[in-house]
């Protein structure tokens, strides 16, 4: 992994690499063809709905929300696997598309697509100096990672604050930032569990939603904030499912302990998300252009 990225205020690489460095194969077992590693959208009145379709309408979301559609250029920060990246070049018209990682093996998986349309970068947004101004950026999953455990709420909102003075200097003016994470609910630091942040997602805390308010406070306008928890419960539960159809093969990869590892912390995860200890905000901002 590149030694020169060192984002000392959030996760760093070799925390992100311990979690999504686990392999692709292994992922692509529980994860579905979307391979995607983040809070499906699902439609609460379809209680059969597969796990790709509700990926798929989370994908439509932000594609929409950030307003990406025919744009030259466009941002995707903590792009994972590429699933977003890929749609828009092929679905919304978007001529390139950059996306930002610290995982080699999920920038090696949009590599061997070979698509010219789309950059997968293993750097991190603080590092990041764009070619050119984008007129959309998405992040999903990622903004958790910005903010360590420790760290005070003031650090934690400067630190926040960096990563939306950063958006809004790379973003056209009017343009939207589509950014989806998970957020304290009716929860404490001290009941973030152990066993989470030691084993599974290292040198993570997760933001608490005033904190995002003063991060991004007049730099970018909230037009629109859902909470969709129950949309959570409902992924992780899916991947649980498909983590145990397919153990034997998941056994044969990470051995026993590492999959018993990957079960409790899906069925922990759930569990915060049901009993609202955890919360899921896609939230749509749009640029301020002329900030007090
Ligand atoms: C949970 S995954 C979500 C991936 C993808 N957005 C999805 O929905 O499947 C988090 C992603 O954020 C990336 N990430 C974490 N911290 C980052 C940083 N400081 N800069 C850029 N990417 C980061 C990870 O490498 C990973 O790709």
């Amino acid at each position: 992994m590149n030694d020169t990225i060192a984002p000392e205020k959030g996760s760093s690489p070799e925390a992100i690499e311990n979690h999504y460095g686990t392999g692709n194969e292994y992922f692509a077992l529980w994860l579905g063809n979307a391979m995607a590693y983040s809070c499906a959208l699902w439609d609460e009145n379809d209680p059969d709905q597969s796990l790709d379709d509700a990926q798929m309408a989370k994908i439509l979301h932000h594609c929409d929300e950030s307003h990406a559609r025919d744009g030259k250029h466009v941002l995707d920060i903590g792009c994972g696997w590429g699933g977003v990246m890929q749609h828009l070049v092929d679905h919304y018209n978007v001529g390139s598309v950059t996306g930002l990682t610290l995982s080699d093996s999920q920038k090696e998986w949009v590599d061997n697509k070979n698509d010219k349309r789309v950059e997968s970068r293993l750097e991190s947004w603080k590092d990041h100096k764009p070619k050119n101004t984008y007129d959309a950026i998405i992040s999903i999953g990622a903004f958790e990672h910005f903010a360590k455990l420790g760290m005070s709420g003031e650090e934690k909102i400067a630190a926040y604050r960096e990563f939306f003075l950063k958006c809004h200097s790379w973003l056209q003016p009017r343009s939207y930032l589509s950014l989806q994470t998970v957020a304290y609910g009716n929860s404490l630091t001290e009941d973030f569990d152990k066993f989470i942040s030691s084993e599974i997602f290292q040198e993570t805390d997760t933001p608490k939603l005033h904190e995002i308010a003063a991060g991004c406070e007049r730099l970018f306008e909230v037009v629109r904030l859902r909470n969709d928890r129950d949309d959570y419960r409902r992924t992780l539960r899916a991947w649980y499912t498909n983590l145990r159809a397919n153990r034997e093969r998941a056994v044969e990869l990470q051995g026993e302990k590492e999959v018993k590892r990957f079960e409790r912390y899906l069925r922990l995860m759930a569990y915060m998300f049901e009993v609202g200890g955890l919360d899921l905000h896609r939230i749509t901002l749009r640029r301020i252009d002329d900030p007090k």
